[in-house]
């Protein structure tokens, strides 16, 4: 499963990628807001902090208005993704988008109709949003499958990322569903590498190794 981070921040984006585990960032109008400066100007430096899909998203909610704001940020640089909503108007714009070579990711994924739909209409990945659907106690885990079913009952070329992840566990069952991406804030990333054992293990194993170097009386 590839892992993307979750979040505009870039201090949060370099302590990632120096793991040596990050394949590609996405990003909201909400992760942007966030950040002090420019949206442009942030996108501009995670694109020179990861060499990978990078999803930017659209603020029109018209089709025309989402095609004009997706071929600005393609053109941007070469690993922006465009994120389209899923509404009418954001399949419309798929398909345009779609077959000038413009990756979608179609986003606010909420049931495997609209992620077929989307499949359908060209997007080049969809996020069915996991933490939202279990927010409103519906079992969000369950659309990441039922849509990795689907895709592979068809061969879409299209792949599914698993968003709004809140905690390791979602990770885990993302991969075990068969997500092709998790996408996760950087504390969720922190977390899948932590143990308690390991730590008290490795603490045992550094006072013996103490021990074994202390001379023989
Ligand atoms: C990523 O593409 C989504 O915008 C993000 O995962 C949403 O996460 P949230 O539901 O925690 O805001």
């Amino acid at each position: 499963m590839k892992i993307f981070l979750d979040t505009a921040n870039l201090d949060e984006i370099r302590e990632a990628v120096a793991l040596g585990v990050v394949d590609g960032v996405t990003t909201n109008p909400t992760l942007l807001a966030k950040e002090p400066g420019a949206p442009e100007d942030i996108m501009r430096e995670i694109c020179q902090l990861v060499d990978g899909p990078i999803s930017a998203e659209v603020i029109a909610t018209d089709a025309d208005g989402m095609i004009r704001e997706g071929r600005t940020w393609a053109a941007f640089h070469r690993n922006i993704v465009v994120k389209c909503p899923c509404t009418i108007d954001g399949l419309k714009a798929t398909k345009v988008l779609a077959s000038e070579g413009i990756r979608v990711n179609m986003t606010l994924i909420f049931s495997p109709s609209q992620a077929l739909l989307a499949a359908k209409a060209g997007a080049r990945f969809v996020s069915p949003f996991v933490g939202r659907l279990d927010d409103i106690s519906t079992p969000g885990m369950e659309l990441v499958a039922d849509i990795v079913q689907i895709f592979d009952n068809y061969g879409f070329n299209c792949e599914v990322l698993a968003a709004s992840l809140r905690h390791p566990l979602h990770v885990v069952e993302a991969a075990k569903m068969g997500a092709h991406i998790g996408t996760m804030p950087v504390s969720v990333l922190r977390s899948l590498i932590k143990h308690p054992l390991t730590d008290i293990g490795l603490k045992r194993f550094l006072e013996d190794w103490e021990k074994a170097r202390r001379p023989a009386k």
